[in-house]
């Protein structure tokens, strides 16, 4: 694991664009594993101003989304469908069948999931994964529980994460307690993963996560067995570990 600390959000968001940027030209049709929330924002605003510049050319690129709430409509303005739209791929060239984000319909998850795992193994696996990390060590939406969960799955979203999650909804009662999440499988099976954390909130996931012990009830600690993992977090985020 390599673990990159920066002063800034805005030095981390740059990086982690540069890693990926680095990742797509070396490798133009490249599975790249997306995360929502506030962390990544970012890193999506230097990927576009990236392929403004002529820089990055997502033409070839094929995208798989970590999650989506259940019962939000893809133009629901807190769905991960629209927040993606939002952030990256309506201001880039993804090509449209090329871009994957579990549909949040619950009545039809068993389909779903299994249709999203397929599409994921079709494509030969995620090259690069991004993702952020919950207060409570999730990863995706993969919560903490008894045990890791291999393939997409439909989740019971814990509190802390309603709760966390409360601030992009006008009230508590409005934030979905379901969600469909990636499974632990393929993000492990990427061949590099860049974790990104900012903030103070985050500091307790992150030290749990690297260095303590390896267990479902915090999902990102399986992180510790990727080979090739990319920690890119700001001081915040990196004021408990000891290892640095
Ligand atoms: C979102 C996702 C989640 C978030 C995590 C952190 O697609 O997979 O695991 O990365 O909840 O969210 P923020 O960045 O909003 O703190």
């Amino acid at each position: 694991m390599k673990i990159n600390v920066f002063d800034t959000y805005e030095q981390m968001s740059a990086y982690a664009a540069q890693v990926i940027k680095e990742e797509i030209n070396k490798k133009k049709n490249l599975n790249l594993g997306l995360a929502t929330g506030s962390t990544p924002e970012g890193m999506y605003e230097n990927l576009v101003e990236f392929f403004e510049n002529d820089e990055l050319d997502f033409s070839s690129v094929t995208t798989f989304n970590l999650d989506e709430y259940c019962g939000l409509t893809p133009s629901h303005s807190q769905s991960y469908h629209y927040f993606m739209d939002e952030h990256l791929l309506s201001k880039v060239n993804v090509k449209k069948e090329n871009i994957n984000i579990p549909e949040g319909d619950e009545e039809k998850h068993e389909d779903i999931c299994k249709a999203y795992d397929k599409k994921i193994s079709q494509a030969g696996g995620i090259d690069l994964q991004v993702l952020g990390i919950g207060v409570n060590g999730h990863i995706g939406f993969n919560e903490p529980g008894d045990i890791f969960v291999a393939d997409t799955h439909l989740i019971d979203l814990t509190d802390t994460t309603i709760e966390q999650n409360s601030r992009f909804f006008s009230n508590g009662e409005e934030v979905p307690k379901k969600a469909i999440t990636m499974g632990i499988r393929p993000i492990i099976n990427a061949n590099k993963v860049v974790l990104m954390a900012n903030g103070p909130s985050k500091a307790h996931a992150i030290k749990i996560s690297l260095e303590g012990p390896i267990t479902p009830q915090v999902p990102a600690s399986i992180l510790q067995l990727h080979e090739d993992l990319i920690v890119i977090l700001d001081k915040e985020a990196a004021a408990e570990l000891e290892s640095i």
